[in-house]
């Protein structure tokens, strides 16, 4: 079983049908990519992952490590370790960078730790569940109390230095006069102090000149680890010649029409979208 399962997602924008039956799996630890062309519905998928209540489901089921999330609230996603980056980052203004991540890291951390209340019930479960697997030296962020500001600004200068953005950034208002490639660093930034288990990545590599494409691509490649998984929403290859997909899905006109392995991105490189059909309905 995988971590995120999507099966026969049917999902409609004000009235309108935009996914038809999705099937997909992703896992933690690996690299799902979602290659497709332009209005397949690849960000649709993106934003009914997270639960945007623009996008209505009106079929089929999202599972997360094991539990039916389809109707979940947004925020409850997150905090069960789901996380978006957007294709169109929004600005805003008033909110700086440092400010934004550490609301987000602390809104995870909310719950009270406690060794015999429902939380300690269900982290042992949890624990169990895993095998007993879950490293002791992580604490688990869905427990305990507000990350200490010292132990936060540490952090968040060690990832701003692994993806070589600017410590000036930290007071700067969240994507306001970011430039493309600042912007999607910023995603990356977000993820690597957020530690999802799943973070679905919306066209991380769009408007990157190559030098940006390489440093974005290796902040990805660093935050893999057998607790995160990626799925990296694309519409060009090149991205993947950086992060190696363990699964490929193709969307168009929004339905998976093909999935396989990193040989389809080959596939797509030579022969373009069109060499895909369709499967009948
Ligand atoms: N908010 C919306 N309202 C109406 N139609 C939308 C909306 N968002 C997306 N669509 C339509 O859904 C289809 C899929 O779009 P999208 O998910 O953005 O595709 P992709 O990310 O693969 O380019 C397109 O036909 C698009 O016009
Ligand atoms: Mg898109």
């Amino acid at each position: 079983m995988s971590d995120l399962e999507i099966k026969n997602l049917h999902v409609e924008i004000e009235g309108k049908e935009i996914l038809k039956g999705v099937n997909l799996e992703a896992s933690k630890g690996e690299v799902a990519a979602l290659m497709g062309p332009n209005g397949a519905g690849k960000s649709s998928l993106g934003y009914a992952l997270m639960g945007h209540p623009n996008y209505k489901v009106t079929a089929g089921k999202i599972t997360f490590k094991g539990e039916d999330i389809t109707k979940l609230p947004p925020n409850e996603r997150a905090k069960k370790g789901l996380f978006l980056s957007f294709q169109y980052p929004s600005e805003v203004p008033g909110v700086s960078m440092a400010n934004f991540l550490r609301t987000a890291i602390n809104s995870r951390r909310d719950k009270k730790p406690t060794s015999t209340g429902v939380d300690g019930a269900q982290s042992q479960q949890r624990n169990s569940a895993n095998g007993g697997m879950r490293n002791r030296a992580q604490p688990d962020l869905r427990l305990g109390n507000p990350m200490p500001v010292g132990e936060f600004i540490k952090q968040l200068r060690e990832k701003m230095k692994m993806l070589k953005i600017d410590e000036s950034f930290m007071h700067r208002y969240l994507n306001e006069g970011f430039s493309g490639g600042e912007k999607k660093r910023a995603e990356i930034l977000q993820m690597a102090m957020l530690k999802p288990e799943m973070a679905v990545l919306d066209e991380t590599d769009s408007g990157l000149d190559v030098d940006s494409l390489k440093v974005v691509a290796e902040g990805i490649n660093r935050l893999l680890n057998p607790e995160t998984g990626v799925l990296l929403i694309t519409h060009y290859q090149r991205i993947l010649d950086y992060v190696k997909p363990n699964r490929v899905y193709i969307m168009m006109a929004g339905k998976i029409a093909k999935s396989g392995g990193a040989e389809l991105v080959q596939q797509i490189e030579n022969k373009g979208y069109e060499s895909i059909k369709v499967k009948a309905q």
